[in-house]
């Protein structure tokens, strides 16, 4: 059994932060942003807008491209760490939102790998027979858990979603591979110190000592990543007996364009090959791989038959990719 991807969707709060309002909230320059990271704007959710707003509203669309009732999809996976809540799932409230009543639904843990992992998983309920359709979502608002007044950081991420809809198939347009891997030893380099059961929020020192954000090492971080990112996009290639020429475009993790055209640079992709936005939207972590892939798909960018390659890196670490014959 094949596993086709029949719709995309994305949805991004209509506020808009650019670096020049940055520059008079924090000491930075739009010239440092750009030089450093190529964003110059990211996207920042209202009051009364939560990952689940985002996340539903991307799943209507791919589901609406697909041309499939909210009725028939049997598994929901949410990539995010900035759920609605510790728990329930935000993707059982995606559920109860798009009126998805017949699938089971659960959220899933891997930084800005996550929409990979769960494309990862929703191949193998779709291959074993276990599901037929199945939504795949990435939705954050990261600007909840950034600190604003750490210029390190807070210039780099911003909030929004993005959705598939993936269907078994016996045809030739499919996923080929998807290929995960994680690393742990690296666990403390990108993480939310706050929140969970070490700095639980009920604790005043969590906010006192300002605990409750992401904190980054962010030069290792950068190594890491671009490793990472090349080995993901080489295991990829290996196991499907292909090499960078046969790909016709590469959309990866939208963190930072220099990770970015590094990684490129060490697959011997050029820059024509590559979908990249993250000048709009920064880092949007587990939304920023299907938010690029609803793009490129909505601007034609992607022609039947064309090898198509996503790969993550993110916090854990967790790192992956998806090789996919559109
Ligand atoms: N504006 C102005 N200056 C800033 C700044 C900002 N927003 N943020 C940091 N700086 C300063 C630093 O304080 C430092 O100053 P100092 O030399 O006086 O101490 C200087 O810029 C250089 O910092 P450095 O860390 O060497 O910059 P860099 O070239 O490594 O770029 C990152 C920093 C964060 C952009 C880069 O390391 C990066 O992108 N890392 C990966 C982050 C990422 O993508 N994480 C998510 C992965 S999923």
């Amino acid at each position: 059994m094949n596993v086709r991807i029949t719709g995309t969707g994305s949805s991004l709060p209509g506020k808009i932060l650019t670096n020049a309002e940055l520059e008079t909230l924090i000491d930075t320059t739009d010239e440092w942003i750009t030089t450093r990271t190529g964003i110059k704007e990211r996207r920042i959710a209202a009051d009364g807008e939560y990952t689940s707003t985002f996340a539903a509203e991307a799943a209507r669309r791919a589901l609406a491209m697909a041309g499939v009732e909210p009725e028939e999809i049997d598994l929901i996976i949410l990539g995010t760490v900035t759920p609605d809540f510790p728990f329930p799932s935000t993707a059982c409230i995606v559920q109860d939102l798009i009126g998805a009543t017949n699938a089971t639904a659960f959220d899933l843990s891997a930084a800005c790998s996550g929409f990979i992992f769960g494309l990862s998983i929703a191949e193998k309920y779709i291959r074993s027979g276990a599901a037929k359709k199945i939504l795949v979502i990435g939705s954050e608002i990261l600007s909840r858990i950034v600190d604003w007044q750490d210029r390190n950081t807070c210039v780099l991420f911003g909030d929004g979603a993005g959705a598939v809809v993936l269907e078994a198939s016996e045809g030739d347009h499919s996923l080929l591979s998807t290929h995960t891997f994680s690393n742990g030893t690296y666990w403390n380099l990108l993480y939310q110190p706050g929140s969970g059961s070490r700095n639980p929020a009920t604790d005043s020192r969590t906010i006192d000592e300002r605990r409750i954000y992401l904190t980054m090492e962010g030069n290792d971080v950068f190594k890491h990543a671009v490793r990472a990112m090349e080995e993901a996009a080489v295991k990829a290639l290996d196991a499907n007996g292909l090499t960078t020429s046969d790909i016709s475009l590469l959309i990866p993790h939208q963190a930072n364009q220099r990770i970015i055209d590094a990684t490129a640079k060490r697959l011997g992709l050029d820059s024509g090959r590559l979908f990249t936005n993250l000048h709009r939207y920064g880092n949007t972590s587990s939304a920023s791989i299907p938010i690029a892939l609803d793009e490129a798909n909505r601007q034609g960018v992607l022609k039947p038959d064309s090898k198509l390659m996503l790969v993550a890196f993110g916090g854990g670490f967790t790192y992956g990719s998806a090789l996919i014959n559109w």
